[in-house]
């Protein structure tokens, strides 16, 4: 090593050699950069992948009671055709009882209230309820018409939902999410 390298060193400024290490690894930054760029803008959905993301499910075979459970995205959603004791029963709730006030309803604005109809499928429709059946404390699927309240249970850790969807007891934090979805005709619900 010289003499000037050497005094270099001593008054801290950068030698030849710590400047050629600073330069390689910037190029190694530019060089990951431009390589992730593509692979990122690859993974974004274009619109007509989007558009089949969306999904039309038949509900012309479900009485009153009964439910299905479609996949959408990859996660199971629940549509059931709700008693109207059932609906009754949701009504019946204040909503200072609720563990979660909010509607969590995708259709409706993030402020809405969760009474039984903003939870619905709204008026005229109200025994409809649509939800992401993916319980809100790790994810685990509920079982429906089971639980303390008679709507769904998650039996991963013990939380119990109305049959409006609303949390009601144990750790989840929040009542299922429903959500965007229409009508398409009285029997056509479109997911999506
Ligand atoms: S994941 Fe449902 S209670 Fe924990």
């Amino acid at each position: 090593m010289s003499e000037h390298e050497t005094s270099s060193e001593t008054l801290g400024e950068p030698t030849r050699r710590d400047f050629l290490y600073l330069a390689t690894g910037m190029a190694g930054v530019v060089g990951a950069g431009a390589v992730a760029w593509p692979f990122i803008d690859q993974m974004r959905p274009d619109a007509s992948t989007l558009a089949l993301a969306s999904i039309e499910v038949d509900v012309s075979s479900l009485q009153p009671g009964m439910s299905l459970t479609a996949k959408w995205r990859g996660k199971p959603v629940f549509i059931r055709n709700r008693t109207d004791k059932e609906v009754e029963e949701a009504n019946a709730v204040a909503l200072a009882d609720l563990k979660d006030p909010v509607a969590r309803n995708a259709n409706l604005p993030a402020d809405a209230q969760a009474t039984d109809l903003d939870r619905s499928a709204g008026k005229d429709k109200e025994n409809w309820i649509v939800m992401i059946g993916s319980c809100t404390h790790l994810g685990c699927v509920p079982l429906g018409q089971a639980g303390d309240f008679g709507g769904w249970f998650c039996p991963c850790h013990g939380s119990h939902y109305d049959t409006a969807g609303r949390i009601r007891k144990g750790p989840a934090p929040e009542n299922l999410a429903v959500p965007t979805f229409a009508f398409t005709t009285d029997t056509v619900i479109k997911i999506g």
